[in-house]
C-alpha cells in the first residue's frame, strides 16, 4: 500500500516538473492564447507587436551567450464578436477547446502565455475540472479567487487575494492623527464591472475569504443602495469601498450630499493618471485611491515599435511574461551548459517561482 502510494506520488512530482530540454526541442514553445476582440485591454491585436517584439529581443541575448535555443511562438485568438455576451463572458470553454485543437496539431508548446480571463484560465488549471491536458500558464489577469494556489499558474498582475489580504491589514492598521482601526465597510458592487473590478470586489464580497471574515462589511448592489447608506444617520459604516475610476466615483455621487465624515476607499490599479496627472478632480477630495507604484518604464514610448496608445499593463504584463520566460530557460540551459556532468537534469520543479526580473511594468 505504501510503495504503490509513493509510486503515485513519484510519478505525479515527474508529470509536474518541467523539462527545459524537451522544451529547448520542441517546434513550437509559447503558444498566446487570447480574446481577440476590439475593447478589451489585453486583446490579442494589442499584445501580438509586444510579444514579438520581446521575443526578438530574448532571442538576441540566447544567440549572444552562444545558445542555440531560439523562442517560437504560435498566436491563437479567439474571436468572440459573434457571442452574445462579449468579452470574457464567452470566453470559458474557448480557451479548452483551443488548448485541445493545439494538442492535436501536434502545436502545443512547453508554456503558454494567457489567457487573461479568470472563468477560462480557471478551466485550463484546475485538475479537478477533468482536463488532463495541463501546460504552464503565465498569466496577466486571471484575478478570482478560484484560480488562486494553482499549481501550473503563474499570474503577473496583483490577484484579488492580494488586494483583500492588503485591505484587511489597511483596516487593522492605526496611524497616529490619521487613521484609527477600521472594523467596517460598505462595499459598492457596481452591476457594470469591468473584469479586473469584478474579480477585486468579489474578494470583498465572498463570505468565506479573509475579508469578509475580518471586517463587518455591507454589500451594496446598486445606486440605491448607495444613495440609501450616504443619507442613512445610523449608517453601518463610514468607509465606501468601490472599484472602477474617478468617473465611476462622478457618478456614484452624483446628486447625494456626501457627509463629510465619509470617505471613498477606489480600486483603480492600472491607471497610470494618478502618477502623469498634475492635478486631481474636485470629486476625489474624499477618495483614497489603491494604485500601483510609478514604476512603469513604458510610460516613455520611444522605445516600443507598437503602437503607444495600446500600451497598457496587460499588454505590457505579456512582454514581460516573455521575459520571464527567456530568463528562466537562458539561465537553465546555461547552467547544464557550464557543468554538464552535475546532477541537474534540467527538470524544474516549481516553474517561476521565487524569482526575480526585470520587467518593463
Ligand atoms: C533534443 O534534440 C537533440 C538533437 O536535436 C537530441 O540529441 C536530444 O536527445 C533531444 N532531447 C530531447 C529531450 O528530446
Ligand atoms: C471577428 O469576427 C467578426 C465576424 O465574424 C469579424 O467581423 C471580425 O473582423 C473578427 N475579428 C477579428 C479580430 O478577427
Ligand atoms: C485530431 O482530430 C482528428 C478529428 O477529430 C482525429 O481524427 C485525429 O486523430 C486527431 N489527431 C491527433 C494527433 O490527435
Ligand atoms: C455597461 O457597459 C456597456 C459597455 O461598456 C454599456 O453599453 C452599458 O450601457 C452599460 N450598462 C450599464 C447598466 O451601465
Ligand atoms: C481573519 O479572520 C480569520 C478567521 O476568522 C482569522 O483566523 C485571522 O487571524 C484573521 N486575520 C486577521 C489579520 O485578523
Ligand atoms: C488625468 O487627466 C485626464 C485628462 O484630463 C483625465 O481624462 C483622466 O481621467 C485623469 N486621470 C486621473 C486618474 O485623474
Ligand atoms: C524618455 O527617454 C529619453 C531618453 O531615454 C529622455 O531623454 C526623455 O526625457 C524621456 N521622456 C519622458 C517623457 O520621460
Ligand atoms: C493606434 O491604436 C488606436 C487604438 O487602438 C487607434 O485608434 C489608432 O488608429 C492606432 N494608430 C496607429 C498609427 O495604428
Ligand atoms: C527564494 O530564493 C532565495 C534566494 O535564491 C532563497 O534564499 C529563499 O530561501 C527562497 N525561498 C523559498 C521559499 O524557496
Amino acid at each position: 500500500m505504501l510503495g504503490l502510494f509513493w509510486f503515485w506520488f513519484g510519478s505525479v512530482l515527474c508529470v509536474s516538473g518541467f523539462d527545459v530540454l524537451s522544451c529547448r526541442n520542441s517546434s513550437v514553445t509559447l503558444n498566446v492564447v487570447l480574446l481577440e476582440d476590439e475593447d478589451s485591454p489585453w486583446s490579442l491585436k494589442f499584445v501580438k507587436d509586444v510579444v514579438e517584439m520581446a521575443v526578438e529581443v530574448e532571442n538576441k541575448k540566447n544567440q549572444d551567450v552562444g545558445l542555440d535555443f531560439q523562442i517560437k511562438v504560435l498566436f491563437s485568438g479567439f474571436n468572440t464578436t459573434h457571442y452574445r455576451r462579449r468579452g470574457c463572458g464567452s470566453s470559458t470553454c474557448e480557451a479548452v477547446e483551443i488548448l485541445k485543437s493545439l494538442h492535436n496539431k501536434s502545436e502545443l508548446g512547453c508554456v503558454m502565455l494567457g489567457p487573461s480571463c479568470t472563468y477560462a484560465t480557471f478551466q485550463l488549471v484546475d485538475q479537478e475540472v477533468g482536463l488532463t491536458l495541463t501546460i504552464p500558464i503565465i498569466s496577466a489577469g486571471s484575478f478570482g479567487l478560484s484560480c488562486d494556489y494553482k499549481e501550473k499558474l503563474t499570474r503577473l498582475l496583483p490577484p484579488a487575494r492580494k488586494i483583500s489580504e492588503f485591505f484587511v491589514h489597511f483596516w487593522h492598521k492605526y496611524f497616529k492623527n490619521l487613521k484609527p482601526q477600521w472594523k467596517t465597510a460598505y462595499i459598492y458592487k457596481k452591476l457594470n464591472n469591468t473584469e479586473e473590478c469584478f474579480w477585486y470586489i468579489n474578494a470583498l464580497e465572498a463570505p468565506s475569504a479573509l475579508f469578509s471574515s475580518n471586517i463587518s462589511r455591507e454589500m451594496l448592489r446598486n445606486q440605491g443602495d448607495l444613495k440609501k447608506a450616504l443619507e442613512d444617520k445610523n449608517r453601518h459604516s463610514n468607509i465606501f469601498v468601490l472599484c472602477g475610476t474617478p468617473d465611476d466615483v462622478f457618478s456614484a455621487m452624483n446628486n447625494i450630499n456626501i457627509p463629510p465624515n465619509v470617505v471613498f476607499v477606489l480600486i483603480d490599479l492600472y491607471n497610470e493618471g494618478y502618477h502623469t496627472n498634475a492635478s486631481s478632480f474636485d470629486h476625489m477630495r474624499n477618495v483614497l485611491v489603491v494604485t500601483m507604484h510609478s514604476f512603469r518604464s513604458y510610460s516613455n514610448h520611444s522605445a516600443w515599435k507598437s503602437n503607444a496608445t495600446a500600451l497598457n499593463d496587460y499588454v505590457v504584463g505579456y512582454h514581460d511574461a516573455v521575459v520571464l520566460f527567456g530568463k528562466t530557460m537562458r539561465d537553465n540551459l546555461l547552467a547544464m551548459k557550464n557543468q554538464p556532468f552535475s546532477e541537474s537534469s534540467g527538470i524544474i520543479e516549481h516553474l517561476f517561482r521565487n524569482t526575480t526580473f526585470e520587467g518593463k511594468s
